[in-house]
């Protein structure tokens, strides 16, 4: 299958990737695919969107200012539907590098390639409404990169999964208290709406990290508690190096420990 999963991953126009992956989950889920893989994996040089979104350095990309404005708008979904666009080829490339384990493996990831499609949709229908469509804004392609750092399983998953989308579960409900001062108006309660929806699902996607993070742990006689720390070190020296607000509720159901939160916080809050 890593034919058809190199064929989607390489696609750079986002409703032929989207239109592609969906005919293959149908059939992968009939159980009408081949599950074996042929090929070598293959290393990407830039990242599927390149032909699509203009890539800026990650400090140039437009911050959202006034969010009452149809502009403010426009960027806070762009920066938002691009983490879901990346999310997509990520949850695809964890299917399609990671061979040899067990199918439980594959169905957990393509469903979450499968979510990441759904959210990427919702923030594209208000962004359409707005008048405006994905490759519109500057983007930063960071995940892109996390993803070339992360060539094994055990690295992968502390860093995908279970740093730079738990990340998102502490972000997420910060931009919904900014939302929700705002006055009342239509496109603000939609986008609301459609965030407090991906936040929830966004905990099985970490959850599903930290399952399968277990796994690459036990696998190489590793221990949970120092490889995680060690590993996002490596790759973030300043990811927790200051107390930071953490959404302890949504990080336990996610699997991280107290001692993990209470690390990263500095302080106790577990
Ligand atoms: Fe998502
Ligand atoms: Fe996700």
């Amino acid at each position: 299958m890593d034919k058809e999963l190199l064929s989607i991953l390489k696609e750079a126009n986002p409703d032929k990737k989207i239109s592609l992956f969906n005919d293959f989950y149908r059939d992968y889920k009939a159980k009408d695919i081949d599950l074996s893989y042929k090929f070598e994996v293959v290393e990407f040089d830039k990242p599927s969107y390149a032909s699509v979104c203009k890539i800026v350095p990650p400090q140039d990309v437009p911050r959202r200012s006034n969010l009452t404005t149809k502009d403010g708008q426009i960027i806070l979904l762009h920066a938002i539907m691009h983490i879901e666009y990346s999310a997509i080829d990520l949850a695809i490339d964890a299917v399609y590098r990671f061979r040899d384990l067990p199918k439980q493996y594959y169905d957990d990831w393509l469903e979450v390639a499968d979510d990441e499609v759904r959210h990427f949709l919702m923030l594209r229908e208000l962004i359409q409404e707005l008048g405006a469509d994905y490759g519109d804004v500057e983007v930063h392609d960071a995940l892109f990169e996390a993803s070339q750092k992360t060539q094994t399983l055990i690295e992968r998953m502390a860093v995908v999964p279970r740093y730079l989308e738990a990340n998102g579960l502490d972000a997420t409900p910060l931009i919904l208290k900014k939302l929700k001062k705002l006055p009342k108006n239509e496109m603000i309660d939609k986008i609301i709406d459609r965030l407090n929806i991906i936040l929830e699902e966004e905990i099985d996607h970490v959850k599903k990290g930290d399952i399968w993070f277990n796994y690459a742990c036990k696998k190489n006689d590793m221990k949970k508690s120092s490889i995680y720390f060690e590993i996002i070190d490596r790759y973030y020296p300043q990811g927790f190096s200051r107390a930071r607000s953490i959404n302890t509720e949504a990080r336990k159901e996610a699997g991280f420990s107290c001692v993990e939160l209470n690390k990263m916080a500095h302080k106790d809050i577990c």
